[in-house]
């Protein structure tokens, strides 16, 4: 059966493979989510409840209120710290399920029903969604690179790129702050790092954007087509970048995995892309976030922010701080590898459970006053963030420095920045940001 490419349908028939893939992946999951939700299972409620995709936080209080793991019909859950660390430290979980999950002629759909042109960013072999030994193999290949003293190198070239992007914004009163500068410095170092022309730029945002819902699960029809058409589109766009890097190699990261000689390391056409689209759409799709959420949250508190400017040595804590409170990611999940125990409570090979990492970073066991904003606090940088175990997070240190030269830099530039209305947030579950943000960078009587 034919199927889309791009964002071009190739044959005007129904796309049966796109449709099984959406009626496995999310349709299943959309209806036994809509019975469980009646019968009052949390996960479904947060599921269905659209006033949590604006604030999931009393729903995360929720779920900790009735206990540390809360066996639900769809998964089980936790916004507990010590319990979502442990579950995503533990041997005794996997990500993905394993092969025997679906009886046999279910699996043999999904294995029909797969489109090796629509592998998104959780879909194997991404690095996110496989386990050892592939997943050691993958994360040797590029986690050299994101290493914080790899990263510090990019410190100079961080700063020139914020510069110019806020010199930029000069003049445009009011401007979205997510347009013109947070959704820009991400992409234009990743792209560096892996090298991706400014060309390309606008496109590689496009497609992440439009692929983000990808993260989440249950989704309509309709977005699933809109999600499907943008890594379609994303995915063609990368096998073209890398034939290029292959016929002119530069000194970036993408251009050594294709170039890759040893034929234990040397990684295939599926792996390639997977790897290399993970690092370039995780790169930008996450950073963004940080940089909306943590200026949100310094324009509301300029007690904090007034703390900042007596000691800017203050900036990266500022930074743990903004990542803890508002986090970029809000949710992960494993499935148990083997019959296994959390929190006191038995769990069979292939439960799932659901990680509230933005409920874990409000745990109040572990953070005092935990929904205040202060940039002081001690231990802001234990946050779950960037997950736990061995899918922690390869680009912690890099996003890390993204946010403190780029939140230091928009705060020095433009002392006197400030909302210029009320700025619109994503509509995704798993990613938590702005999706438009209007300010002002001048105070209004001079502008
Ligand atoms: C504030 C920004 C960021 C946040 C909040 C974030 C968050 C996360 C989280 C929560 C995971 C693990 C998910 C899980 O355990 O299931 C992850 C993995 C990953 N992140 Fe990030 N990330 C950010 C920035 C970046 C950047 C800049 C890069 C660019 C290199 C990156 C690349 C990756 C990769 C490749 C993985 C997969 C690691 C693995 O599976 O071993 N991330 N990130």
């Amino acid at each position: 059966m034919p199927e889309t490419t791009g964002t071009a349908r190739a044959h005007p028939g129904v796309p049966v493979r796109r449709l099984t893939r959406w009626a496995l992946m999310h349709g299943v999951v959309r209806a036994a989510g809509a019975r469980a939700a009646r019968r009052g299972d949390l996960h479904a409620t947060f599921m269905n409840d659209d006033r949590y995709r604006a604030d999931p936080f009393p729903y995360y209080e929720q779920v900790r209120a009735r206990g540390r793991l809360v066996q639900g019909s769809l998964a089980s859950i936790t916004a507990s710290y010590d319990v979502c660390q442990d579950v995503l430290r533990s041997d005794d979980f996997r990500v993905g399920p394993d092969e025997d999950f679906l009886p046999g002629p279910l699996g043999r759909i999904v294995a029909w029903a797969r489109d090796p042109a629509s592998l998104g960013p959780i879909d194997p072999p991404s690095m996110l969604a496989v386990n050892p030994p592939e997943h050691t193999k993958y994360r040797r290949l590029v986690s050299k690179v994101f290493t914080p003293k790899a990263v510090e190198g990019l410190r100079t070239r961080t700063q020139e790129i914020a510069d110019d992007l806020l010199d930029r914004m000069a003049g445009r009163d009011p401007v979205d702050l997510v347009q013109s500068y947070a959704t820009l410095l991400p992409v234009a170092v990743i792209s560096e790092v892996l090298g991706v022309p400014a060309e390309d730029h606008a496109t590689v945002l496009r497609f992440g954007h439009e692929g983000a819902p990808a993260l989440d699960v249950g989704l309509t029809y309709r977005d699933y087509r809109r999600v499907d058409a943008a890594i379609h589109g994303f995915q063609a766009w990368l096998g073209n970048h890398l034939e290029h890097l292959r016929r002119n190699p530069g000194d970036n990261l993408l251009s050594r995995l294709v170039q890759l000689e040893d034929e234990g390391q040397r990684l295939n056409d599926a792996e390639l892309r997977a790897t290399a689209g993970l690092l370039l759409a995780a790169g930008f799709e996450t950073t963004v976030n940080l940089l909306g959420s943590a200026t949100v949250m310094l324009l509301e508190c300029p007690d904090q922010l007034a703390v900042l400017r007596e000691d800017p040595s203050l900036w990266p804590n500022a930074v743990e701080e903004a990542l803890r409170l508002e986090g970029p990611v809000q949710l992960t999940g494993r499935f148990a590898d083997r019959d296994t125990e959390v929190a006191g409570q038995r769990l069979r090979k292939g439960s799932l459970v659901i990680t509230y990492l933005g409920g874990a970073n409000r745990d109040p066991g572990v953070f005092a006053d935990p929904t205040r904003f202060l940039v002081r606090r001690k231990n802001a940088r234990d946050h779950l963030t960037f997950s736990a175990g061995r899918h922690i997070c390869v680009g912690a240190a890099l996003a890390r420095l993204e946010g403190e030269i780029g939140l230091r830099s928009l705060f020095d530039r433009y002392p006197d920045l400030a909302l210029a209305g009320p700025g619109r947030r994503r509509t995704t579950r798993v990613l938590r940001g702005w999706e438009q943000l209007p300010v002002r960078t001048r105070a209004l009587q001079q502008a």
